[in-house]
């Protein structure tokens, strides 16, 4: 399992003190809608002057038609992150399409399919893609999986079913991790960090727990020993 942290703090200043005092481990940081949108590719280049050995999850969740998503996937490369995500329900050609694109890079970053997002529950979930989460994000898996992508993001609670449905080694990137039992905030399907493992998680993201921990170095310590 690998530590990725969520810096979804209120400004870039305030990301990037959280990342200094986490400097010495070398750990996945996850970039969001919010740091990227408001601090762009700058704020990735602060974050790798600052640990050169921090790995970047670019999590814009692209969503969009097939020829403008393989656009954006190849400027994401570009940027030199070692990981990003698409929407699972984008579509099989959209998966084709960015895939292709990216197969002339030599380092291209892994991509990840988003399955059913952490904060749904079942019923508001069913009234959007008229199935159970497990059901759906296991669909989602296989055709991400049959499309050449690297794994998805799913709920720990998904993990394992994911895994079997395809390949152990087929990565699951999972929010919603509330290490100890911490509040659980707006997440709805939330798993310890205990049950992450037992679930075969590669990558459990963590973010409210860390940053609004009083002591985040002490809080990421703790998780990377139990990990
Ligand atoms: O603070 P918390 O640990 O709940 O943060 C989880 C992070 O993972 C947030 O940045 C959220 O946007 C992201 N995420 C999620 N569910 C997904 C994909 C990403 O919670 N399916």
């Amino acid at each position: 399992m690998e530590l990725c942290v969520a810096l979804d703090l209120p400004s870039a200043k305030e990301n990037l003190a959280l990342a200094e005092s986490l400097k010495e481990h070398n750990i996945w940081m996850k970039v969001g809608f919010r740091a990227y949108i408001r601090d762009g590719k700058e704020f990735i280049v602060a974050l790798k002057k600052i640990n050169p050995e921090f790995k970047i999850f670019l999590d814009l969740k692209l969503y969009d038609i097939p020829n403008t998503m393989a656009d954006a996937a190849q400027e994401i490369a570009e940027l030199g992150v070692d990981m990003f995500n698409i929407h699972a329900s984008s579509g099989k050609v959209a998966m084709q399409t960015v895939m292709e694109r990216l197969s002339s890079y030599e380092n291209r970053p892994l991509v990840l399919a988003v399955t059913a997002l952490t904060s749904f529950d079942e019923e508001n979930f069913t009234l959007i893609y008229e199935k159970s989460i497990n059901a759906k994000a296991e669909q989602f898996a296989k055709m991400a999986y049959e499309n050449g992508l690297d794994g998805v993001v799913c709920s720990s609670f998904e993990s394992r079913a994911i895994k079997n449905a395809t390949s152990a080694k087929f990565l699951t990137l999972c929010p919603g991790i509330r290490p100890f039992g911490e509040d659980a905030g707006d997440q709805k399907r939330v798993a310890t960090l205990e049950v992450a493992k037992e679930e075969g998680v590669d990558f459990p993201v963590i973010g409210r727990p860390i940053y609004r921990s009083d002591n985040p170095l002490a809080k990421v310590e703790e998780i990377l020993k139990s990990l």
